[in-house]
């Protein structure tokens, strides 16, 4: 069984019975968290942008849980530099594809700032379980969404649909479209004001997919 877990914004845990992969770890200071970062585990850590509310406790969970973090090689030193214990560091690069334990992981663009320099926000394609899972990151809505869609039958796409600092529930919605997605979890909403949406509006936008609205705290089964 695939489990998703939402720990609020743009935090999520995939595991499979056997690994834990956490994605953008941003739990202290955010008003969603349904978990400390002192109790989360992760076998791996992925981590889309420097951005903080997406590196967030990545660096300290890494070290703690001994898991291998997984990002761009800028956001690697920068998290190097935050802690005194070496971090089991895993730098990939938009497009690459590399091999886990648990599957396949394939960097993918996203259109956004990057929070670090030299740094770039990117997505990732996880294969795990015999679902292909697509993570947006924060991003804009890009017409080479509909490569990613191309390149992988997508189960379930994750997509943000906050508006303001990213895709707002029309363009989310034309995402699912360019992805060609069976199944959507919106996030990176309702975090603070100016993030404020109504997945249920999302939810009446989307065409052809099935939309599940995950609260933080709750787990769903990815099947
Ligand atoms: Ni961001
Ligand atoms: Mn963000």
């Amino acid at each position: 069984m695939l489990k998703y877990t939402f720990y609020g914004h743009a935090c999520f845990m995939l595991d499979d019975g056997e690994y834990k992969i956490l994605v953008d770890p941003f739990l202290t200071g955010n008003p969603q968290a349904t978990i400390s970062e002192k109790n989360v585990e992760a076998n791996y850590i992925l981590v889309s942008h420097a951005h903080d509310d997406h590196l967030g406790d990545a660096a300290e969970i890494a070290v703690r849980e001994s898991a291998e973090l997984v990002a761009i090689p800028e956001i690697l030193t920068l998290c190097t530099s935050r802690v005194d214990r070496a971090i089991k560091a895993c730098p990939m690069n938009l497009g690459g594809k590399m091999n886990f334990p648990f599957g396949l992981v394939k960097m993918v663009p996203a259109l956004h700032s990057s929070g670090v320099e030299g740094g770039i926000a990117c997505g990732f394609v996880i294969n795990i379980f015999g679902k292909t899972i697509y993570y947006a990151g924060d991003t804009a809505l890009f017409s080479d969404m509909k490569l990613i869609g191309d390149s992988d039958s997508i189960d379930y796409a994750i997509l943000p649909i906050g508006d303001n600092y990213t895709m707002g529930i029309e363009d989310a919605a034309k995402a699912v479209q360019f992805l060609n997605a069976k199944n959507v979890i919106p996030l990176h909403y309702g975090t603070w004001k100016v993030i404020d949406q109504n997945p249920e509006e999302f939810r009446k936008l989307v065409v052809g997919a099935e939309v599940y609205v995950v609260k933080p705290g709750q787990t769903i089964e990815l099947a």
